[in-house]
């Protein structure tokens, strides 16, 4: 990948920070912020045919839910947009547990962000369903077998398709086949898988797939991805007046318009990273097969420097994951070190980043590690300048 043509998109960059933050939220392109400021200004409506306002509001959701269409490997009718990843999941969990009851069952796993744990607990205690708690090695970071946990009263498997906190990128294509083989529905959790390589709901069988797309260069909201049909048989709350339509059933309120035109921007820009032809989930898969190849690369180099530096302790080794690194050192508070890093330019946050679960789990408390997380636009001069950071604080 042209690298340098890639980080000469993001305004932020010329500050000169090396960002490690991007699990937290990446950067942003200047087409994705022009795309917002010009829905902004383009005399936008309310949605309807009426007037041509209307129309132009019609067009920017319409081509917002292709954009996340072809970028999850989805049907546009099934795209449902809402605030945030937590706040979609809060409401399907809610629509969902209506029809659970006392000897129902959902698997939730310790490896997930809260915002994939916590929804389904709580309606699982309202139900009266039981919660089963689906492990992961604290070595490793690997998930345990989900089969001993599944029977045939398991109503939901919530998973995540990538740790933000340890990387792990569990077989989300078994899971969800063995959920559905158990007659159960699948919920993923694609929120840090989304900005690292390809992702297609339909190919890994997953019912329900989240993703937020501040994590891929584009503006604060979440999207929630299912099988139109699927969608058809629920019924969340709604107002009276409001469409039934799937999928504006699920969307609460007005949508943001002029973020959902950001959407498309972000989208149309990820499937840019590598030029190429063909249509834009082709040059989506491709694009993100090179940004992967491009982390991957810059993550044995981070992993190296880290390793040489004696009291730098890894989290996690997983087989499969994400460029995203939690470290600790002997002697030093994250939070310090996060501190110590950002005196010198580098963004690399401490804390367990919401998978408290998983922090607590891989013996880290609530106090957590360091998290360096690769994007598109690291270069290995930015590894080498928190490598070298790292080194210093130890040095010091
Ligand atoms: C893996 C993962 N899942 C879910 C979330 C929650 O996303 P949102 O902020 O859109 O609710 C995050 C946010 O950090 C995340 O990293």
């Amino acid at each position: 990948m042209d690298i340098a043509r890639i980080r000469a998109c993001f305004p932020a960059l010329d500050l000169g920070v090396a960002h490690f933050d991007g699990p937290g939220g990446s950067q942003v392109p200047r087409q994705v912020a022009d795309a917002v400021a010009a829905a902004m200004t383009a005399g936008l409506g309310n949605r309807g045919t009426t007037t041509e306002a209307e129309a132009r509001t019609e067009r920017v959701v319409a081509e917002a839910r292709a954009a996340a269409g072809d970028l999850l490997g989805t049907d546009a009718r099934g795209v449902v947009f809402g605030r945030s990843m937590t706040q979609l999941t809060f409401d399907m969990a809610r629509t969902l547990s209506r029809s659970w009851g006392p000897g129902d069952e959902v698997v939730v796993t310790r490896l997930d962000h809260d915002a994939n744990i916590r929804p389904w607990v709580v309606a699982a205690e309202r139900a009266g369903a039981t919660v089963r708690w689906l492990d992961f090695d604290p070595a490793t970071g690997e998930l345990d077998d989900v089969a001993p946990l599944l029977t045939d009263r398991t109503r939901l498997v919530a998973v995540t398709a990538a740790s933000n906190l340890l990387g792990t990128r569990p077989d989300v294509r078994r899971l969800a086949a063995l959920a559905r083989e158990a007659g159960a529905l699948s919920y993923v959790d694609a929120v840090h898988l989304a900005p690292h390589a390809p992702v297609d709901r339909s190919e890994l069988g997953a019912d329900l797939l989240a993703c937020s797309p501040y994590k891929f260069f584009g503006p604060h909201l979440g999207v929630l991805a299912g099988d139109p049909a699927f969608l058809e048989t629920l019924h969340p709350d709604k107002l009276l007046p409001s469409t039934d339509v799937v999928p504006e059933r699920f969307e609460l309120g007005t949508l943001p318009h002029e973020l959902l035109a950001g959407v498309t921007a972000a989208v149309d820009f990820m499937a840019g990273l590598e030029p190429g032809q063909g249509t834009r989930r082709e040059r989506l898969v491709r694009s993100m097969a090179a940004a992967e190849q491009h982390e991957d690369d810059l993550l044995a180099h981070l992993v190296d420097g880290l390793r040489e530096i004696d009291v730098v302790t890894l989290h996690g080794a997983p087989a499969h994951r994400t460029p995203t690194v939690l470290f600790t050192l002997a002697g030093h508070a994250p939070v310090d070190v996060a501190r110590h890093l950002a005196s010198e330019g580098v963004n690399a946050p401490a804390g367990h980043f919401y998978a408290i679960e998983a922090s607590r789990h891989a013996g880290l408390g609530d106090t957590g590690g360091v998290r360096a997380g690769l994007a598109a636009y690291t270069t290995v001069e930015d590894v080498d300048r928190l490598v070298a950071a790292v080194a210093g604080l130890v040095r010091a």
